[in-house]
């Protein structure tokens, strides 16, 4: 199969029609590229799973054309109801007891649906077009870095689906923030943008809940092919003489291209100057977090591709977007 990219003025429409026959795409959103299907579809949904190589007991996010939708898919608490006000559309997706009208596939049989309402204006108006949920992963091959532009994208699925519309890089970078609510209670089950200190606004937040049935709930996720470790190389303002530490890593990797000098190490970079390393991608160099967010997946994909031995992440401040961050790249480093 051919697959085109097409710039997101000439892509809506096509994007659409492939959706109304069955088919799937992929669509920019404001957090990471998606791969939609009709979400009422289940042989279009089936296509996901095919396309993604993704096994069918990890359940798909629902995207919806409009909040009227919520009600339709899902049983909705006062809760839920304000926190779709709150932060319809954005990146925060809902995990609520299903109706009868979600196909199974959807949910991987599961009794809770993931709703959200994506605010990127191009998928805003494929949606609006298509007119049904779009049920929509992200756009990688299972169990690696989420793409965050269309070439991400071509990077991942080249050749397995027909159409990716390019609406330019994501305004987030990370995936949706995503909470199971129960009444009141707030339970994040993957940290994103929406942050547990603005969740708190409107219920109980509890931390983070490790279920097996949750988000990227294994605990390898959102990987590159190189190992990647989480070190600290600054403290109090200092950069710590990390050679030794490197080349003991790099022996204890045995990775091919090993060669145990710190010379084939990459480095995502927090607060380090990078000097001593091969290659360096820093997250941001103010500091920011949101544009670390924003930079982290193009970032790992670099220096994935650079065929280091070894790449070396800092860790970032856990708070804000940091924790979101923190947490891919945890996940990024489990094998
Ligand atoms: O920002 C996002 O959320 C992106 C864009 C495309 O919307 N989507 C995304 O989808 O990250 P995906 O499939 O890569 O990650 C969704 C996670 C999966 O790990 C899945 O296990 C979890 O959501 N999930 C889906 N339905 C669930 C449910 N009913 N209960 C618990 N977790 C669920
Ligand atoms: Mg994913």
């Amino acid at each position: 199969m051919k697959t085109y990219i097409v710039a997101a003025a000439e892509g809506i429409s096509p994007a659409a029609a492939l959706l109304s026959v069955g088919d799937i795409v992929a669509l920019p959103t404001e957090t990471v590229y998606g791969l939609g299907a009709d979400a009422l579809n289940p042989t279009a949904c089936a296509k996901i799973f095919e396309a993604k190589d993704r096994p069918l007991y990890d359940p798909l996010i629902v995207h919806i054309p409009d909040r009227k939708w919520l009600v339709r898919l899902a049983v909705a608490s006062d809760c839920a109801h304000i926190l779709a006000e709150n932060f319809w559309p954005g990146p925060l997706t809902l995990v609520l007891p299903r109706t009868g009208i979600v196909p199974d596939i959807v949910t991987s049989g599961q009794e809770t649906i993931a709703i959200r309402m994506s605010a990127h204006p191009d998928f805003q108006a494929v949606a609006r077009i298509f007119g049904n949920p779009i049920a929509a992963p992200s756009a990688n091959r299972f169990g690696r870095i989420s793409p965050t532009s269309a070439d991400h994208v071509v990077e991942e699925l080249d050749g397995r689906i027909p159409l990716v519309v390019d609406g330019g890089d994501c305004a987030h970078g990370v995936e949706s923030t995503i909470v199971l609510v129960r009444g009141s209670e707030i339970h994040i089950l993957r940290n994103g943008p929406i942050t547990a200190e603005e969740l708190a606004r409107f219920g109980t937040v509890r931390g983070l809940m490790a279920d097996i049935s949750a988000p990227g709930g294994l605990a390898s996720h959102y990987a590159p092919s190189t190992p990647l470790v989480i070190e600290d190389l600054v403290a109090d303002g200092a950069e710590l003489p990390f050679m030794e530490r490197a080349s003991r890593l790099l022996s204890v990797q045995q990775n091919g291209g090993a060669d145990g000098h710190p010379s084939s190490i990459g480095l995502l970079a927090w607060s380090h100057s990078g000097e001593g390393f091969a290659h360096v991608e820093h997250l941001s160099k103010t500091q920011n977090l949101r544009e670390a967010a924003t930079n982290l997946y193009g970032a790992m994909r670099r220096l994935d591709a650079a065929g280091h031995a070894l790449i070396i992440a800092e860790s970032v401040p856990e708070h804000g977007l940091g924790a979101a961050i923190m947490e891919r790249l945890r996940k990024a480093s489990a094998r």
